[in-house]
């Protein structure tokens, strides 16, 4: 691989032994898969931020590199952490869980990582503009980015995101490379698209079917921006898509190569296969939306349905912080907390500790989180649409 004579003289140990741990890591990396070089990042997202993901040993970790002087070069953002940094009292986080969370946050605000704590980065500072490269690591992200913005990210893992943070660069290949971007499959959807849920569904179906591979949609007229974040999101998590186009929507669709390429067929049969089987549970102790963190269109839509009803269950809509403070200007959160849900920001239900928080089962609205929280958080699972969870069991 090509380097430039400063990144010889990183390798070399010139600048410190953290940058040359990353590089070396980038490089790695860049040998194993192919890459001629490394190409510079504008910007960066950093996940396991969690301290129930990263536990005592990332804590230890971040905490040495920042003793040690270490910053990053790019714009470089967060994913959400295990609790809301501000209100983890209320909502009962335990307290040995807070107080390591909190020095995983200080570690990281020493490095110079913006506090943006989100999984949405895009709608909260960091937004990067089409065919940009950037090295990103939160999988419902890097879909986002690829495909809606047309931004250019492989998957990025935790370590492999802070090596480019730190260094500023990472290595071409995959993803970065225009000729990696075309299809390896036409969808063709028949099923009716009515909720983001139902975006979500399909993202499940397709991405069991197709693990790392690149769909095409055709047939869908139609998607908002959550619609398509919701879509991403679900096929990043049961398969490893990073990329998807559809017809006439998402950005690269009218440039990739289509033609020879498999086709398959989706209909509503296989969406509802989807609800049945993430749907694992019956009655939620609690409904939990914004995965991926709810956007202010969210919060307000869900703001207008709930109208004056009182909640007879407790709700979370996890967002950012960034998000949280419109929407607290806006009186949003003052009217959906008097009325018995809450605006939580800075986490997830997935990152959180709700098993500790004597939660068993969880009414969702997105597959990513249906597919999540039996496994990482002991849950049982209700997957429905936003509006099929208010009617049955709020309001
Ligand atoms: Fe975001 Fe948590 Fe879902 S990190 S994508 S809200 S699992």
């Amino acid at each position: 691989m090509y380097l430039t004579r400063e990144q010889e003289r990183i390798l070399e140990g010139e600048y410190g032994e953290v940058m040359e741990r990353s590089l070396r890591l980038l490089v790695k990396l860049g040998e194993i898969y192919g890459a001629d070089r490394m190409i510079p990042v504008s910007s960066v997202q950093v996940a396991g931020v969690s301290y129930k993901s990263i536990g005592d040993p990332g804590l230890e970790f971040l905490e040495d590199l920042a003793a040690g002087g270490t910053r990053v070069r790019v714009l470089t953002t967060l994913n959400p952490a295990g609790m809301d940094l501000i209100d983890w009292r209320k909502l009962g986080v335990p307290l040995d869980f807070a107080a390591k969370q909190l020095k995983i946050i200080e570690a990281f605000r020493r490095m110079g990582v913006a506090m943006t704590i989100t999984c949405t980065p895009y709608l909260a500072g960091n937004l990067p503009r089409f065919a940009e490269h950037i090295a990103w690591s939160e999988s419902s992200a890097v879909s986002f980015a690829n495909s809606v913005i047309g931004a250019r990210t492989n998957r990025e893992g935790g370590p492999s995101a802070l090596a480019a943070a730190i260094c500023g660069v990472t290595p071409n290949y995959g993803l970065h490379l225009t000729e990696n971007r075309n299809p390896s499959v036409v969808v063709k959807v028949s099923a009716e698209l009515k909720s983001s849920s139902d975006f979500s569904a399909l993202g499940y179906c397709i991405g069991k079917i197709i693990g790392d591979g690149i769909p095409y949609f055709k047939g869908v007229k139609w998607a908002s921006t959550d619609q398509l974040k919701a879509l991403g999101a679900a096929m990043a998590v049961s398969g490893a898509v990073g990329l998807y186009h559809i017809e006439g929507l998402t950005p690269e669709s009218e440039s990739v190569e289509t033609s020879g390429v498999e086709t398959i067929e989706v209909g509503a049969e296989e969406l509802r296969r989807v609800y049945e089987e993430l749907s694992t549970g019956e009655d939620p102790d609690i409904i939990m939306l914004g995965c991926p963190h709810a956007s202010l269109d969210e919060i307000i839509a869900f703001a207008s349905k709930l109208g004056e009803k009182h909640l007879r269950k407790p709700v979370w809509i996890c967002t950012s912080r960034y998000t949280k403070d419109i929407a607290t200007r806006m009186g949003l959160v003052e009217r959906i907390e008097r009325l018995g849900g809450r605006i939580v920001a800075d986490t997830c239900a997935v990152v959180s500790p709700i098993e500790r928080m004597g939660y068993k089962t969880v009414g969702v609205d997105s597959g990513k989180a249906a597919s999540y929280l039996p496994s990482l958080c002991g849950q049982k699972v209700v997957f429905r649409s936003t509006d099929y969870l208010l009617k049955r069991w709020v309001g």
